[in-house]
């Protein structure tokens, strides 16, 4: 073949994958929007209480659901393998688990069902339409000009979607805190206490108390989200504000917190969490996305560009870092040394010391 004959041939050949690549982007939100009906439905719960396959009669009927809008979505959710068909032996055909919708089970092992929903919800929507307005020099924030104040003041206000952004930062905290717990259990070595700042219901603080028993836990939030709080053995909850003081323990722990905010605002932290840990063996230990410079290290790239996206709708000026951009707001903190530990997680860790 001719260099053009083979060029015209990958011309064609980009375009007709681009017919089909089209369409992801006019209807990437259907994919979120059905796997929410799914879990609000509770497709997923029904088949586990069921404690196997159901047909489409056995889950309308238990759902309460119109029999043929039901197969309408199990048909959308069959072919994203979300569920599978399995032949029962009356010939017809019934709706199994994969492992993808055991994570869609409300109350299930490592279920992301909260966070779903929260990212679904109308509330963290509705910033999405304003970020061409945040991208604009002098942009304004996408969140703000949905909601008229920040998502922390809406939280403060709204109980219910306070309690939907915990029970999603819970999700994320019971799937990250055990592969920093496998990864790198000897961070919390000689530890007595642990602030956990920005630590919502506890969630993480919990499972890190119950791995490291020698540690005291002091689970640092907003007063509204501490005074929700369910008791946990091992961890005091404490109410106030990190801008303006963070209390005293051995080591700081912040996960998906700082990068709600831009550096000043880091810095100021980070500078109020030197005050609260011991100057000579203190130690701050972030969980946090490092969006890499070169090529992608993982799998998980896409999650953390994603992430970066998300912090752009919803906080004012938060940001996912490179690592550049933590070793600035760390040395500008008064931070004199720091490592970075990878995990089997979208996050890794960052241990810095005064
Ligand atoms: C993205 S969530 C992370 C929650 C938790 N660290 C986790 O990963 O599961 C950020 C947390 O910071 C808390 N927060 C926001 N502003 C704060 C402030 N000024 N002082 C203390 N906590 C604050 C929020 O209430 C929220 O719980």
């Amino acid at each position: 073949m001719e260099a053009t004959q083979i060029q015209v041939k990958k011309q064609m050949e980009e375009e007709a994958q681009t017919e089909v690549e089209i369409w992801n982007y006019i209807f990437g939100f259907v994919k979120m929007a059905v796997v929410k009906c799914a879990i609000e439905l509770g497709i997923a719960d029904a088949i586990e209480n069921h404690g196997g396959p159901m047909t489409l009669s056995e889950l309308s009927s238990t759902l309460n659901c119109a029999p043929s809008n039901l197969h309408r979505v199990l048909r959308f959710l069959v072919h994203y393998q979300i569920f599978k068909e399995k032949p029962t032996s009356q010939c017809s055909i019934a709706f199994e688990q994969t492992p993808i919708s055991r994570r869609f089970i409300k109350h299930g092992h490592n279920s992301m069902a909260a966070f779903v929903l929260l990212e679904s919800s109308s509330v963290m929507l509705a910033p999405w339409q304003g970020l061409g307005g945040r991208v604009l020099a002098n942009g304004t924030s996408a969140f703000d000009s949905a909601h008229g104040k920040d998502v922390w003041a809406y939280a403060a206000e709204d109980a219910a979607h306070s309690k939907l952004i915990n029970d999603a930062m819970a999700c994320n905290a019971r799937v990250t805190v055990p592969a920093l717990i496998e990864g790198c259990p000897e961070v919390f070595d000689g530890i007595g206490s642990l602030v956990d700042v920005g630590g919502g219901n506890g969630t993480a603080l919990g499972l890190l108390v119950k791995a490291f028993p020698w540690i005291r836990g002091i689970n640092f939030d907003l007063l509204h989200v501490v005074c929700d709080n369910e008791k946990c053995d091992g961890v005091e909850q404490v109410g106030g504000d990190m801008f303006q003081s963070i209390p005293m323990a051995d080591a700081a722990f912040f996960m998906q917190v700082l990068h709600d905010w831009d550096d000043d605002e880091c810095i100021q932290i980070l500078k109020n969490c030197r005050e609260a840990i011991p100057k000579e063996k203190g130690k701050v230990i972030i969980v946090e996305t490092i969006i890499e410079e070169e090529e992608e290290r993982d799998k998980l790239k896409f999650v953390r560009l994603m992430l970066d996206m998300v912090m752009m709708a919803h906080t004012r000026k938060g940001k996912e870092r490179t690592l550049k951009e933590w070793d600035y707001v760390l040395r500008q903190a008064g931070f004199s040394r720091y490592n970075v530990k990878p995990i089997h997680a979208v996050q890794s860790v960052i241990e810095a010391f005064p």
